[in-house]
Order: C-alpha cells, then sequence, then structure tokens
C-alpha cells in the first residue's frame, strides 16, 4: 500500500506547523546514534532508561538498531507542588531497576533549556551507575542554560517549538512520523 505523503503544515490544535525534519532524515539520524552506542558501549551491557512520555517513538526506533546485549526501562518525571521556592519540584517515578554499578544511558525527546535533564542526572548520580551518558533526539543549542554533557544527539535545531515524532503541544501531535515546527503569526 502507497503512504502518501506528508502534509507540509499541520495544524495542532490552535497552531500551525510546518515539516521542519522529514522522516527520512530522522532515520538517517537515529541510525547514526545507533552506529555509535554500539560501538561505545561494545563488551558491556547497558541499561536505557527512556523518559516517557515524549521519547517512546524515538526510544522504540533507536533501540531496534542498537545490537549490544541491554536492558530497556521506561521512567517518567512525576511533579508535585513541593515546598521549594519555585513551586514545583519534579521526581523521577517508575524506576524499577537498580542502577548502581550500572552503565546507563538516559534516552530524552529533547533538551530545551537542560533544566529537566540536569534534575534527572542528579537524581540517578546518588543512585552511584558505574557511567551515565545523555542520549537525546533533539537539542535545542541556543537555549541551553545547564552544562550538561550530551553524548549523544540526533539532531540539533533552531529556538523553535517543535511536535511530531513523540513530542507534542499539549498532548497533541505526537502521532507523526516527521518533526514540525510552529509557525508564528
Ligand atoms: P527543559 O527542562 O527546558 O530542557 O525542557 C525539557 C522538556 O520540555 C522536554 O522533555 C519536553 O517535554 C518539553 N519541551 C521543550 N521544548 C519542547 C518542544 O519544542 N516541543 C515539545 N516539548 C518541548
Amino acid at each position: 500500500m502507497l503512504r502518501s505523503a506528508a502534509p507540509h503544515t499541520v495544524i495542532v490544535k490552535d497552531k500551525k506547523f510546518t515539516v521542519s525534519v522529514p522522516a527520512s532524515r530522522i532515520r538517517q539520524e537515529v541510525s547514526r546514534i545507533a552506529d555509535e552506542l554500539n560501538r561505545d558501549y561494545a563488551g558491556r551491557t547497558p541499561l536505557f532508561l527512556a523518559v516517557l512520555n515524549g521519547s517512546f517513538v524515538f526510544a522504540a526506533d533507536l533501540l531496534r538498531l542498537v545490537s549490544v546485549p541491554c536492558q530497556v526501562s521506561f521512567v517518567k518525571l512525576g511533579s508535585y507542588e513541593g515546598l521549594e521556592s519555585g513551586g514545583e519540584v519534579r521526581q523521577l517515578i517508575g524506576l524499577g531497576e537498580s542502577v548502581e554499578g550500572r552503565d546507563v544511558v538516559v534516552v530524552e525527546d529533547i533538551v530545551d533549556t537542560g533544566l529537566t535533564m540536569s534534575r534527572l542526572l542528579e537524581s540517578l548520580r546518588a543512585m552511584k551507575p558505574a557511567s551515565l551518558s545523555v542520549c537525546t533526539l533533539l537539542l535545542k543549542p541556543d537555549k541551553l542554560l545547564s552544562d550538561i554533557d550530551i553524548r549523544y544527539c540526533a539532531l540539533r535545531i533552531p529556538d523553535n517549538f517543535v511536535v511530531g515524532y513523540g513530542l507534542d503541544y499539549d498532548g497533541f501531535g505526537r502521532n507523526y512520523a516527521d518533526i514540525y515546527s510552529i509557525i508564528k503569526e
């Protein structure tokens, strides 16, 4: 069956988006990252921690190309109103596996300011992994505030809001095969 070409622009809720990274380019870059992981983790047994919800498509595609023996687990960043001055505290939930002594690779959809990733790495470091690295589908270098070592990055993108390939706008748009960037009006 022929798959119809993706529309160039889509409307998600009240916003218009245009294709910025087509599925073919995403496939290429995901495959490149998988090659790097296969090379770097040869002889080891990494534990991949995919951060839900946004990384579910990336993780599914990436991990099918990873050929070293590995384990995959899914975590979520829960939030609650805490007593800290900022109000919101995001905490790691759903981690079933022990991280101690493991080679951990965090799989994320996007690193924007990097604050979420910084917090997550801090929590994981306290669990004493043998090594800890970050693998993200997208990075917005112009927005990055934290000093994070991002070892694996599929695509660097400009500072525009994006949806598709797992990423959402208010819960919608995760199902698109391509990545779409917001059209500012
Ligand atoms: P950070 O803490 O600023 O790095 O933000 C990270 C989180 O914000 C990601 O895990 C996403 O859930 C969300 N996010 C940031 N930029 C975008 C975007 O362009 N589209 C969809 N979600 C985004």
